[in-house]
């Protein structure tokens, strides 16, 4: 039995006997879901929630006490892979941000190929470019956004680099027509679906090597995830969107400002929520979608008459907005408890879906590897799924 097969099948016990921990809907809740944490939670105020959240080893130490077998999960320590030896730009990587530069240098880092290279989802295709530049014999990218692929195009035919692009929707049955057997698949940040399509067809295609940093996990196509591994349809979680998301729920390593406009956005959601739910005479949650900053900058009463036009709802003559925000203090702190909580399963659950996709793998006759690319500066985004055909 593989590692990969051990660590999945006892994640999979523990997620599924700790269901009701992080699977409640925090917005939706009125009281702590759990009876034993209760007065220990309440016992944090927010800067102690904040602060206990925001430090996962102390968070997870603080949870231990009431869930013992939690820090199994978090033992479970994947290994660092190869990193470029610098990130000094060329000129020609001009537009290309810092982080992004050192994400696609080290994944590239991690690929050694003498095959032909079918980038997944490509963008601009910058992976593909580097790889070019780093001697591929060949490159296509697939990308369904007619614009960047032209702009792509551009800067390989300007570099003179074997690398062309294929504008096409990576979910129609022809792209997987892309896939051979002597060629390196890469994807870069393909969300949800888009990742799941691309370890079918380059599985079904006999594909030699597969590198995949998979983003997005509640991006598919379904209400719940479909493990792709024939043990994951055993020992499946039925994971639905609000629960894929959870991951991707980590804190981006934001300053000051971000924080602050964290707790506004908690806060004005909640206050709204408040209000709808007085409007309606429901007493449901009703989410809004996601919105830009900028309507954080004003007044909580635009942003109510914004969101209740959102919602089709008419808004009161007059929004008294202090007694609005009032109403969201104490609501903000119950759904900061339950995330203290939730927060704890991110890497858990991560890490099963990871899983699910390297048992995936082996069972289809590959040599896996799992691990860190990058290091978490350049994004929470950093596993690295690499695959070889034996
Ligand atoms: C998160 S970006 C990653 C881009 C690039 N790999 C990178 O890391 O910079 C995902 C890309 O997938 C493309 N995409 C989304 N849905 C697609 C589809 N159905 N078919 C092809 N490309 C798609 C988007 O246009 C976008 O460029």
């Amino acid at each position: 039995m593989s590692i990969f097969t051990t660590y999945f099948q006892q994640l999979s016990r523990l997620l599924q006997q700790a269901r009701g921990d992080w699977q409640p809907l925090p917005f939706s809740c009125t009281a702590l879901p759990w009876p034993e944490l209760t007065t220990p939670l309440n016992a944090l105020d927010e800067d102690a929630l904040d602060a206990l959240d925001a430090n996962s080893e102390a968070a997870l130490a603080w949870l231990s006490q009431w869930r013992p077998e939690l820090p199994d999960a978090h033992n479970i320590v994947l290994p660092e892979r190869s990193r470029a030896p610098h990130y000094a730009n060329p000129r020609w990587s001009s537009g290309i941000g810092g982080r992004k530069w050192a994400q696609i240098n080290d994944f590239a880092a991690n690929l050694h190929t003498r095959h032909p290279i079918l980038e997944w989802c490509a963008g601009k295709g910058h992976l593909g470019r580097l790889l070019a530049q780093q001697g591929a014999l060949a490159v296509t990218s697939l990308e369904w956004n007619a614009d960047l692929c032209a702009q792509g195009e551009q800067l390989a035919n300007r570099l003179q680099l074997p690398h062309k692009f294929v504008c096409a929707n990576a979910l129609d049955e022809a792209a997987a027509k892309l896939f051979r057997p002597q060629q390196a698949a890469v994807a870069l940040h393909a969300c949800g679906e888009l990742h799941l399509a691309f370890l079918r067809h380059g599985a079904a295609a006999h594909t030699q090597q597969l590198a995949l940093s998979p983003c997005c996990y509640h991006l598919i196509a379904g209400q719940h995830y479909q493990p792709l591994s024939a043990l994951g349809q055993q020992l499946d979680l039925q994971l639905d969107r609000h629960s894929l998301r959870l991951p991707l729920q980590q804190q981006a390593t934001g300053g000051e400002r971000v924080r602050r406009l964290r707790h506004i956005e908690l806060t004005w959601r909640l206050a709204f929520d408040e209000l709808q739910q007085w409007l309606t005479g429901q007493a449901n949650y009703l989410p809004l979608p996601s919105f830009p900053k900028r309507l954080l900058s004003g007044d909580f009463s635009d942003f109510a008459r914004w969101a209740c036009e959102k919602k089709s709802l008419t808004p009161p003559a007059v929004i008294d907005s202090q007694y609005w925000l009032a109403r969201a203090q104490a609501r903000r702190l119950l759904v900061k408890r339950i995330e203290l909580v939730r927060h704890r399963y991110q890497y858990p659950l991560e890490l099963w879906l990871l899983l699910d996709k390297a048992v995936f793998l082996e069972e289809q006759g590959y040599q896996v590897q799992l691990g860190y690319f990058t290091d978490a500066q350049h994004t929470p985004r950093r596993y690295l799924l690499q695959a070889e055909r034996q």
